[in-house]
């Protein structure tokens, strides 16, 4: 039977519309703008290399969220062996882990969450200060970062995000109401703020909390492990709508206002340049020793002192995996839960979360293969 002309221009407009479709550019691909890459990739580069397509947002560590192969990159590669290699394990090597304990996940953090390359200081002032971020809070939570570095003063009456000493930036409930929208709108997101805390008037931590709206998705301290045990099954954070944790850096305030004081429960590596010497993961100051496995919490700075978006360019991708591989090594075999970068667009920052998600979720190097062999 001969198809009608119109048919056959019906089918031409269809294969010629699903070519147009599927042109986008894949990872690695060229590309001029946003829009020409595949979804949750973004046009970039370093080295002045703007045009390429890059990934910006760590997998899914826990549903069976299909994800996207590229079966002719070179990427791949990684993930049909991997794949491979778990059909010939029978499922051994990737032991099954779909609901965990909340420290058995990575969550990719941004280190001045707030400080962020379109932001003007709501005091009328220049910025003049370093940027850390390219994009602000709502986007970075809409690209996948759960945990968030935001440092918090007394000013003006109110608690402020201040970008240095000199500079204050915006009221810290400005923030706080985007954390809010965004939690309300994604039910079983959790997200982890820890406070650079200068804060010193009476409760005025608790109430810009109050005043955001956030306090019904609080993890109430007396409920976080104070011997180095497992946090609760992340599920049931979920379920409990216990999807905020909150560390502060004042030990008072644990007691005083019921804010977990962060190195109670979380040990942390050197920041800045310091923290950046390949082969050596040593503690900040205030935290217990990475090894310390009473605290069940591990968290990763990686950034210089100066932030810098072509620095970020290279330090966020190889240098920031051998970082997590020490840090692994040197934190009594933990991978860490927090990986805390500037300018997180740069480089290949999710693959750090990725490799971390990929070893504690599945036995896997990568969260890609615990994907690809259906194990989460
Ligand atoms: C965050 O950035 C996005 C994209 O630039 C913009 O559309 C949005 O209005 C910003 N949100 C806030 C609260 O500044
Ligand atoms: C928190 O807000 C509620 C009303 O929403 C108010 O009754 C309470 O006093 C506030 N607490 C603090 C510490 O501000
Ligand atoms: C650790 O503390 C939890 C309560 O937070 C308790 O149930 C558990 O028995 C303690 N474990 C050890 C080894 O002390
Ligand atoms: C970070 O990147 C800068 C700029 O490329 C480079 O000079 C520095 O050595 C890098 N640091 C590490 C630890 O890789």
């Amino acid at each position: 039977m001969a198809l009608p002309p119109s048919s056959f221009f019906l089918l031409l407009f269809l294969s010629v519309g699903s070519s147009l479709l599927s042109s986008a550019a894949k990872l690695g691909e060229g590309c001029s703008a946003n829009q020409d890459c595949d979804a949750g990739l973004r046009c970039d580069g370093c080295d002045g290399d703007l045009g390429v397509c890059v990934r910006i947002r760590p997998y899914e560590p826990r549903s069976k969220v299909r994800i996207r192969h590229y079966p002719f990159s070179i990427r791949n590669l990684g993930l049909w062996v991997g794949w491979f290699r778990f059909r010939a394990n029978l499922g051994l090597e990737c032991a099954q882990g779909k609901d965990l304990p909340f420290n058995k996940y990575s969550w990719l953090t941004t280190h001045n969450s707030f400080a962020d390359a379109g932001a003007h200081s709501a005091t009328g002032a220049t910025l003049i200060t370093f940027t850390n971020q390219h994009d602000n809070i709502t986007s970075q939570l809409n690209n996948g970062v759960r945990g968030l570095m935001l440092d918090m003063y007394d000013f003006r009456n109110d608690i402020w995000l201040c970008h240095s000493t000199a500079v204050y930036q915006q009221p810290a409930i400005n923030v706080l109401k985007e954390i809010e929208t965004f939690l309300a709108a994604n039910p079983s997101e959790v997200i982890t703020i820890f406070i650079e805390d200068y804060v010193k008037s009476p409760s005025g931590l608790s109430k810009v909390f109050n005043a955001s709206g956030l306090m019904k998705y609080w993890f109430p301290v007396d409920q976080m492990p104070k011997n180095g045990s497992d946090w609760p099954l992340l599920s049931k954070m979920i379920d409990q709508n216990h999807r905020l944790l909150v560390f502060t850096s004042v030990a008072s305030k644990e007691a005083s206002e019921g804010i977990a004081y962060e190195w109670n429960y979380v040990v942390e590596n050197q920041y800045g340049d310091e923290g950046m010497t390949p082969g050596s993961c040593p503690s900040r100051a205030e935290s217990s020793p990475m090894s310390t496995t009473l605290k069940s919490l591990v968290l990763m700075n990686y950034f210089r002192t100066n932030p810098s978006a072509s620095s970020a360019c290279h330090n966020n991708s190889a240098p920031l995996l051998d970082m997590l591989k020490t840090c692994h090594g040197l934190s009594a075999n933990r991978w860490a839960n927090f990986i805390a970068v500037d300018f997180y667009m740069k480089g290949d920052a999710p693959e750090a979360a990725d490799v971390a998600n990929g070893h504690m979720v599945c036995g896997c190097d990568n969260i890609a293969y615990c994907k690809a062999s259906g194990k989460v």
